[in-house]
């Protein structure tokens, strides 16, 4: 038996080395091979190519979205369009100030500092950054008390790209000083299969356009689903067949990996089920859904309930999540009482 938590790797962030590995092969280049989000890359390239003209830094930008859909794809992306240097940390390895200073007295000019997840900076942090963002100065109290001194240092002129999966979580001042703010939305299914035909290219796999169009149809939006699920659908062809990917293969790769035809994986189906069937359909408060799931209420939020509010079979209220009517008949539950009955 599996348990939950090897059930969410396949759609969590790449946590093992093969899958890291992977992505960096499959991840885009540039703008043209970043498929989609043609209002974003639209914007982005008009301000990339100003930014260039004027040998200025580009403004701090901040990319949101759910896990998988570009955000570390576009910041590379921008580093390699301004062919400037790039410097990776997490918000939460960022603990002290003295780890913030010393990263950015490192920065060349124009560089580009990439922050994921940077909701969960320390407030100690973040304050360091305000002047840092506005006037490229860093602010440093050095002694105690009536000897206290603050010593400015000036840095050179970079940009911070902020990447987070909510924006519910940044604090208002952080927000406001980036110059642009980028959300990223779910990808349409012939996009999907555009990422997908590329990816067996990359892979050297053949894959018939139906094959590639079932797998996109099954991604949840999310381009590195569709490349994760393309990856085992390689296996199944060439350990079961003669290598060549048809839609029939595609099919029974998925069957095995009990995606269903909506691309809900069996956790999204427990959930679901545990709405209905323990909690009446809801509301039920996220902490007590994630103690019955045996999962972190973050990746609840971020992996899960995404693409079941989009697809409309959860709904979020302010006393806690509820399955709807749709919900309820994808795991076969029956509608509400009173006549309001599916079968
Ligand atoms: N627009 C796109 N075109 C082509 N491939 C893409 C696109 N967006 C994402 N991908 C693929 O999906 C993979 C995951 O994307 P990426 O790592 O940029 O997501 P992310 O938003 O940073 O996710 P997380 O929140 O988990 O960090 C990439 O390695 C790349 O192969
Ligand atoms: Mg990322």
């Amino acid at each position: 038996m599996s348990t939950a938590a090897e059930e969410t790797q396949f759609l969590a962030p790449a946590i093992r080395p093969e899958e890291d590995e992977l992505e960096r092969s499959l991840r885009p280049r540039n703008l043209d091979e970043f498929v989609g989000q043609e209002r974003v890359k639209e914007q982005l390239a008009i301000t990339l190519e100003a930014a260039r003209g004027r040998k200025e830094a580009l403004d701090h930008l901040l990319l949101i979205g759910p896990p998988g859909l570009g955000k570390t794809s576009l910041a590379y992306i921008v580093r390699e369009e301004l062919g400037v240097g790039l410097r990776t940390v997490a918000g939460p390895a960022l603990e002290r100030k003295g780890d913030v200073a010393a990263i950015l007295t490192g920065l060349g000019e124009r560089d580009v500092l990439f922050v994921d997840e940077i909701h969960r900076l320390s407030s100690a942090v973040e304050e360091i950054l305000y002047p840092a963002l506005e006037d490229y100065r860093l602010d440093i109290v050095v002694g105690q008390g009536p000897a206290a001194r603050t010593l400015t240092l000036d840095l050179p002129p970079f940009t911070l790209i902020g990447a987070t999966t909510r924006t519910g979580l940044l604090t208002t001042p952080l927000r406001d000083r980036f110059g642009m703010t980028f959300r990223l939305e779910h990808y349409e299914p012939d996009e999907l299969a555009l990422i997908v035909r590329r990816s067996a290219r990359i892979l050297g796999v053949e894959i018939s356009g139906d094959a590639s169009t079932e797998i996109a149809g099954r991604a949840r939006g999310t381009p590195r689903i569709a490349n994760r699920i393309l990856r085992r659908v390689r296996d199944v062809a060439e350990v079961r067949h003669q290598g060549k990917i048809t839609v029939e293969i595609a099919r029974e790769a998925l069957e095995l990996m009990e995606v269903d035809g909506d691309g809900l994986e069996r956790s999204d189906r427990a959930l679901l089920r545990a709405i209905v069937e323990k909690f009446d359909g809801g509301p039920v408060g996220l902490s007590t859904l994630a103690v019955t799931l045996g999962e972190e209420p973050d990746t609840i939020e971020d992996v899960y309930e995404p693409y079941l509010l989009q697809l409309g079979f959860i709904q979020r209220t302010p006393r806690g999540r509820i399955v709807t009517k749709l919900g309820r008949a994808h795991v076969g539950a029956p509608g509400e009482a009173d006549g309001d009955r599916l079968f």
